[in-house]
């Protein structure tokens, strides 16, 4: 009932307003999910422990005590997920691997065949369905056994983590053919590594992100040119990552937050974007100055960002087919320098981050919606690294427990807006992603924060799905690959 009267009440208002914007026929539309977060089966059958296992079985590491044990228990309920995206009209689907599943010691010479069988029948499901796979390498879940090992902070990372996408275009690239190496490396290397807020929660600040960062780096050039050499002649597809980030505005109109802003960008996107996408490569030149005066301030022999090789530089830059990005709220930033005894990422960028109290919030403390922000983060891709093809693979809005969810729908009604904004000003965009599919386990803050189009109960051992409002507005702007003006 709610539902069916917040899609009249919503043709309604598009009646009155009228102005129809169209999505370019260039532009397809997907959903994402990931493989901890959704599939459960945590110990089916010869399933190895990874690291989001192990953090979140240790008490106090989730803020509702949960886990990803059962998840959306999409190991055994992938063919209703697949009926969802048949409803909801979706291009693509992007999912990810989860890697202990396929090698459960991590190393490449034991390979599970249930879990090679498990991704075999999802990607054979969707292109019987017309949907294309996207499918991520990488999405937070590293076999515990590597971590052991040091996990990102291990130079031989880059090999293991080489063998497994190895094995992963060996057995699925006949279908797949558009791969992301990684999701995210900012938020695995800074809250995995330099914090403690998620796995493996090392705890390491100043020190742990940056060798995390140069290890995953490297992983991605070397995964990157593997299959630029031997897979993508024969498989004829395509590889990249999607990197996070907010837009950071500079909070006055001073030259000081202009610069700390501008900065800002350069320590969150440009961290591992400029390696990859600028003409120069390896880190920003800010980071790499920054980070070096400070190291040696506080009397280490040497900087705590390690330093790349020209010949690694080399081997790194221009490893994209296209410049993905994950992209959900906006920050304000003013000019701070402080002198720091202590290693501190923050403090090595030197500027205060915080929101306006009156946007619209959101579940998630750091979410606020701020639709055009987004259309300055696309255009700031596009002058930085010389108009790259952009494929945006995470965009949503959190809640708590809703299914007449109009904040949601006014948040996809505004960030899609932006979307045609960016397009209309020269931005090459040719894939949407919403942020997600379904209600999924939210890495700390457990089940308390709510993504989905989907809502899924997870009291009900079924894990039963059921579309929310926000399901019907995104299915119907994919039908008519329009919405209208804000
Ligand atoms: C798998 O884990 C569940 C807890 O999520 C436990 O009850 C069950 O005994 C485990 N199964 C095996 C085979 O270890
Ligand atoms: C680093 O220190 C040098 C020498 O003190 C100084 O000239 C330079 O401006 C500093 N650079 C940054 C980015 O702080
Ligand atoms: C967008 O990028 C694609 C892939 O590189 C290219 O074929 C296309 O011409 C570009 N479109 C525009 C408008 O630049």
């Amino acid at each position: 009932m709610a539902i069916t009267k917040t899609i009249s009440l919503l043709c309604l208002i598009f009646a009155v307003r009228g102005e129809v914007r169209r999505f370019p026929d260039t532009l397809s539309f997907g959903v994402a999910t990931a493989s901890y977060q959704i599939e459960g089966g945590w110990n089916a059958s010869d399933k190895g422990e990874n690291i989001w296992d192990r953090f979140s079985h240790q008490p106090n590491t989730i803020k509702d005590g949960s886990n990803g044990d059962v998840a959306c228990d999409s190991y055994n309920q992938h063919k209703r997920d697949v009926e969802m995206l048949k409803e909801l009209g979706v291009d693509f689907y992007r999912f990810s691997i989860s890697w202990s599943r396929i090698l459960p010691d991590g190393f490449s010479n034991k390979i599970s065949q249930d879990g090679i069988a498990y991704y075999d029948s999802l990607i054979n499901d969707l292109i019987a369905a017309n949907i294309t796979p996207f499918v991520t390498i990488y999405h937070w879940d590293l076999p515990q056994r590597l971590q052991d090992l040091g996990g990102w902070t291990n130079p031989l990372i880059a090999d293991y983590y080489t063998d497994f996408a190895e094995v992963a275009f060996e057995a699925f690239g006949d279908r797949v053919k558009n791969w992301l190496t990684f999701n995210e490396p900012w938020v695995v290397c800074l809250q995995g590594y330099g914090q403690h807020a998620k796995a493996p929660g090392v705890g390491m600040n100043g020190i742990g992100e940056y060798i995390c960062g140069h290890n995953l780096l490297k992983s991605h050039a070397k995964a990157y040119h593997l299959y630029d050499d031997v897979y993508r002649p024969i498989q004829m597809g395509r590889i990249g990552w999607t990197l996070s980030s907010n837009w950071l505005e500079p909070a006055t109109q001073s030259a000081a937050d202009a610069e700390a802003a501008d900065r800002a960008m350069q320590f969150n996107l440009g961290w591992f974007s400029h390696a990859v996408f600028s003409r120069e490569g390896d880190y920003p030149q800010v980071m790499r100055d920054r980070i070096a005066n400070k190291s040696l301030a506080q009397g280490y022999p040497r900087s705590r960002l390690p330093e790349f090789t020209p010949e690694e530089i080399a081997y790194i830059k221009g490893t994209f087919d296209f410049f993905g990005v994950n992209h959900y709220s906006t920050n304000l930033i003013k000019m701070l320098e402080t002198t720091s005894i202590a290693p501190d990422f923050f403090l090595d960028m030197g500027v205060l981050v915080f929101q306006n109290p009156t946007w619209p919030g959101s579940a998630s403390s750091w979410l606020k919606v701020v639709p055009w922000g987004f259309r300055k983060l696309l255009n700031w891709i596009k002058e930085s690294y010389n108009n790259p093809e952009i494929l945006v693979f995470e965009n949503g809005f959190s809640d708590r427990d809703n299914m007449d969810d109009v904040d949601r729908i006014s948040y996809y009604h505004g960030y899609l807006n932006s979307l045609l904004d960016a397009i209309e000003d020269g931005c090459n965009v040719t894939a949407y992603t919403a942020w997600s599919l379904m209600d999924n386990f939210e890495w700390d803050e457990g089940y308390t924060e709510r993504f989905g189009l989907y809502y899924v109960d997870f009291n009900d051992p079924r894990r039963p799905r059921k579309p929310k409002a926000s399901a019907l507005y995104y299915k119907s702007t994919l039908e008519t690959r329009s919405i209208e003006r804000d």
